[in-house]
């Protein structure tokens, strides 16, 4: 018995959180898995129902659970708190209370999605890349502050990493890569930033413990320019946060759509699984949105979290079919096409789940 606690958000989240569920809901029946769900208040959920978008029942619940799916969090209507206490804080403050450091962020370029990058498709086939992005440090949990000064206002971030925060995600860098075509880049601004500096040698130091590894640094604006070049050429990428995010979403595009993407956050104890995307403000509650991310984000978690890799499979697989199939959501449509919609999208996937395992 697996609990999964889920923590839809906002805007777009409720509606691909429950088409994530409906697919795990077939997982369930078609391979004999008893899953159950909890929701919790969560990001700007959370302040308008407790006045805290991380609330303490929400902490509590999260710690009796198996794993973590969340939507996503963040909108206009709580844009004008301050960032301590804005809903994405929450997202922060959660991925520290499960020191859930290594963020991985796949991206594939399916055969059958070549024709929606922006890419020539000679330059785009074959890719397959994972983006290992540290998530617990750096720039984003830095001290800040805004103040006056000679008369004008000055604001600060700061960004800090310990060799032992770097060593951990580097190493999930090189396992992910050992287990795949076992190739690393690393990215850094090593030529401007003393964090960089010190995250390149660290990667040095590693390199000779994962001798099958073939090891790469690149600078990050290189490695923006390269993921457009070239993006085939790549396996693994493991980066600092602020790096990993934006670098992530540039690459989510080979795939056809933000959409698209999920990703597993992995630290010592309770895993989070999320799709890289945001609230989708401007689409939230049309029934436009691609919940594709999210569902694999589920299929991630059924294999990291529980081991169950047929089930994770069957998910992934039943995905490609229906995209096969040629259905797509509003975001990857065609001009004079039909779209399906979310909830549309959720139930193809799950009836394939079902056919599917109806065949073994
Ligand atoms: P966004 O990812 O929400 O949206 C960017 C664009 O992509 C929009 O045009 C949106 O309609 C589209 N899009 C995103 N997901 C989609 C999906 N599943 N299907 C179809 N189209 C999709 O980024 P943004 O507009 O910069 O941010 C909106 C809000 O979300 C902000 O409050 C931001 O802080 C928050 N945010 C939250 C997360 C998270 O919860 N993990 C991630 C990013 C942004
Ligand atoms: C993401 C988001 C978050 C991040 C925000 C909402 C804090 O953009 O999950 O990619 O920057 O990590
Ligand atoms: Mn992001």
């Amino acid at each position: 018995m697996k609990s999964i606690a889920l923590l839809p958000g906002d805007g777009i989240g409720p509606e691909v959180i429950a088409e994530a569920k409906k697919v795990l809901a077939a997982v369930g029946a078609a391979y004999g898995r008893e899953m159950t769900f909890e929701s919790y208040p969560f990001g700007g959920a959370g302040i308008d129902e407790c006045g805290d978008p991380y609330p303490e029942v929400t902490a509590a619940g999260i710690r009796r659970s198996s794993a973590i799916l969340l939507g996503a969090v963040g909108g206009p209507r709580w844009d004008a708190l301050p960032l301590e206490q804005r809903p994405e804080r929450g997202i922060l403050r959660l991925r520290a209370d499960l020191d859930v450091y290594a963020n991985l962020r796949p991206v594939r370029v399916h055969d059958v999605l070549l024709s929606y990058c922006p890419l020539r498709p000679e330059l785009a086939k074959g890719t397959d890349l994972v983006i290992v992005r540290e998530l617990t440090a750096g720039i984003y949990y830095g001290e800040r502050g805004r103040s006056r000064a000679n008369g004008e206002w000055q604001a600060y971030d700061t960004c800090t990493y310990t060799a032992s925060q770097i060593e951990r995600v580097v190493r999930a860098g090189f396992e992910t890569a050992q287990k795949r075509r076992k190739i690393l880049h690393s990215v850094d601004k090593a030529n401007v930033m003393t964090t960089s500096g010190l995250w390149r040698e660290i990667v040095g130091d590693l390199a000779p413990e994962y001798p099958d590894v073939k090891v790469h640094h690149l600078l990050i604006d290189n490695a923006a320019m390269q993921m457009m070049r070239s993006p085939s050429q790549f396996d693994v990428l493991v980066t600092e946060n602020l790096f990993g995010d934006i670098l992530s979403d540039e690459a989510s595009m080979l795939a056809g759509s933000i959409g698209m993407i999920p990703s597993a956050s992995l630290g010592p104890d309770v895993s989070l699984y999320e799709p890289i995307h945001g609230s989708a403000p401007d689409i939230a509650g049309l029934g436009l949105s691609n919940p594709i991310g999210t569902i694999l984000s589920a299929a991630m978690m059924l294999r990291h979290s529980f081991g169950w890799e047929a089930e994770a499979d069957a998910v992934e697989a039943a995905v490609f079919r229906v995209l096969e199939e040629g259905y797509r959501t509003r975001d990857m449509t065609k001009v004079g096409t039909e779209a399906v919609t979310t909830s549309e999208m959720g139930s193809l996937v799950a009836e394939e789940v079902l056919k599917m395992s109806a065949k073994v």
